[in-house]
């Protein structure tokens, strides 16, 4: 818990305006902040009572059920600063949702939608320093949600901790807006009934060797097909994708195998608004060589193009540019983040 001197300390610094970062050079790695918030609770309980601490390093037990069995899960959203000098988030409550589907699915408690989206409010209010300014990039929030307790057996822990830390951050791939692809052909992401339609912490080092080789050979990322048939288009590493052929917007359907992004939910229904005809479905792969165009979407990624596909030593390019679907999407979608487009569908969530 915050000592009365830390809590003065968290209302001085946030009476800055800006922490001292060069906000031009912003990546995708992680910068420490002032604050970050812990709420624990045992196996059987509810969580309670959680509280703003410094940010540092957290004790776990070697035993920890997190670092034995991998038993967490995680999310990511983003906190705005809009050019009148608000903060604001964007759809955290689907952030919440998830994490609840998420630790069912873990056997971990969760916090209730209130609590994650009043403990995001609280972190990112006490790491307000951090948010970069409006156009520099955006303070990436990251709750995480663990079993702390011992398990030396399998079996879910006795005790969980909830925590959240902050980063602020640019853009997710380095270089230019349209990033090159290539399908991995042996590695699989997620199997049918396993866990990859939620934000599992164990999804994600599986990947790291096919993304490693893709990096070395020049590729921005990997796109993963379906263990079930190896014939159909999944998701990148760190993203979900799109494809464009005329009118028609199509994605793969969330059917377990694919984590259920807000960002693509959210392009979904920008795309029905926009008049294009959006399909959740199966994508061979073929479509995908066949497409007008190629973009992926998350929280991380944001919408970015993808300018070329490579299959089985085969190279597809894109359209990209301003004139293209994704970047009207991308236009509309930052635009109601930043509150620049009136923001109908009451997504934005005010934090101050
Ligand atoms: C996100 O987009 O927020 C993610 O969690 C993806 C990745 C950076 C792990």
């Amino acid at each position: 818990m915050a000592s009365p001197s830390e809590q003065t300390t968290c209302e001085t610094m946030n009476s800055e305006k800006y922490a001292n970062v060069n906000w031009d050079e912003l990546g995708f790695s992680p910068m420490p902040t002032d604050y970050m918030f812990v709420m624990k609770c045992s196996e059987g309980e509810n969580f309670l009572q959680g509280n703003l601490t410094p940010f540092g390093n957290i004790e776990l037990s070697p035993s920890a059920a997190i670092l034995n069995f991998g038993q967490g899960i995680f999310e990511g959203l983003k906190a705005y600063r809009r050019e009148e000098g608000r903060i604001t988030l964007f759809r955290p409550e689907q952030n919440a949702i998830r994490m609840k589907m998420g630790a069912e699915r873990m056997c971990m408690p969760s916090p209730s939608t209130e609590q994650f989206v009043d403990a995001v409010k609280q972190t990112v209010l006490a790491n307000k320093r951090w948010v970069p300014p409006p156009g520099k990039g955006s303070l990436y929030v990251r709750p995480l949600l663990m079993g702390s307790g011992s398990a030396m057996g399998v079996a879910p822990a006795p005790e969980y901790t909830f925590l959240i830390y902050t980063s602020p951050v640019g853009n997710y791939y380095k270089g230019d807006t349209s990033i090159n692809v290539i399908v991995e052909e042996k590695l699989r992401q997620a199997i049918p009934n396993g866990a990859g339609g939620v934000k599992a912490i164990t999804n994600y080092a599986p990947v790291f060797r096919a993304v490693t080789q893709a990096k070395t050979k020049g590729f921005s990322d990997v796109l993963f097909l379906d263990a079930k048939t190896g014939r159909n288009v999944e998701e990148l590493s760190s993203c979900n994708i799109f494809i464009v052929k005329g009118n028609v917007i199509s994605t793969p359907a969330t059917l377990g195998t694919i984590l259920p992004g807000v960002t693509r939910k959210s392009i979904i229904d920008i795309a029905l608004d926009s008049g294009y005809q959006v399909q959740e479905c199966v994508i061979p792969v073929e479509d995908l060589m066949d497409a007008d165009e190629v973009f992926c979407t998350g929280t991380a990624v944001v919408v970015n193009t993808v300018g070329s596909i490579t299959y089985q030593g085969k190279r597809v390019e894109y359209k990209t540019g301003v004139e293209s679907v994704s970047r009207k999407l991308y236009a509309t979608l930052t635009g109601i983040q930043m509150g620049r487009i009136e923001d109908k569908m009451g997504w934005t969530v005010e934090v101050d």
